[in-house]
């Protein structure tokens, strides 16, 4: 059989362009591709999701504040609650992520909380009850 002649690809800029069923010659080309590259970038990715996962673990001081900023909507600025949704300013810190945990299992019935405990890993939601029983309540 006939070599099939070269034809152009994305990966293979040079000849006339690909017919349905025809190969590529692609060999060689994969060396200078951005396909290689791909490992590096899965490299720094995971690298990123290490660093990430790091400040989880208690590296960044402004941890606690940073998460519980998106409790502040519901439970109010600092967990001082204005409206109907409870406080969670002083509230011990146990009981803060007993009831996360939960809400987490699906043992502890709510309108949104069961949503929201399950989108913090364990680690944050120590952090967050540590933070908040932090908090005056006022
Ligand atoms: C969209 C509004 C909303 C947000 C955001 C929100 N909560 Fe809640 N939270 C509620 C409501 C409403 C309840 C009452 C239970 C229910 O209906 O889910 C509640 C109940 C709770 C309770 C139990 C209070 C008690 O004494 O029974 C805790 C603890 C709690 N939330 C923690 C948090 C934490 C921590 C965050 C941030 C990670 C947060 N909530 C974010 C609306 C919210």
């Amino acid at each position: 059989m006939q070599p099939l002649p070269t034809c152009t690809t994305w990966a293979n800029p040079v000849g006339p362009p690909c017919q349905p069923g025809q190969r590529a010659a692609t060999r060689g080309r994969y060396e200078e591709s951005a396909l290689r590259k791909i490992p590096l970038v899965l490299a720094a990715a995971v690298a990123a999701l290490g660093a990430a996962h790091a400040s989880a673990q208690g590296g960044d001081p402004n941890l606690g504040r940073n998460l519980a900023a998106t409790c502040a909507n519901c439970h109010g600025t600092n967990g001082v609650s204005v409206d109907v949704v409870e406080s969670l300013a002083g509230m011990p810190r146990d009981e803060i992520v007993r009831k996360m945990q939960d809400y987490k299992k699906g043992t502890k019935p709510g309108t949104i909380m069961p949503q929201i405990a399950k989108g913090y890993t364990d680690a944050q939601i120590e952090v967050l009850g540590a933070w908040f029983a932090a908090q005056k309540a006022k």
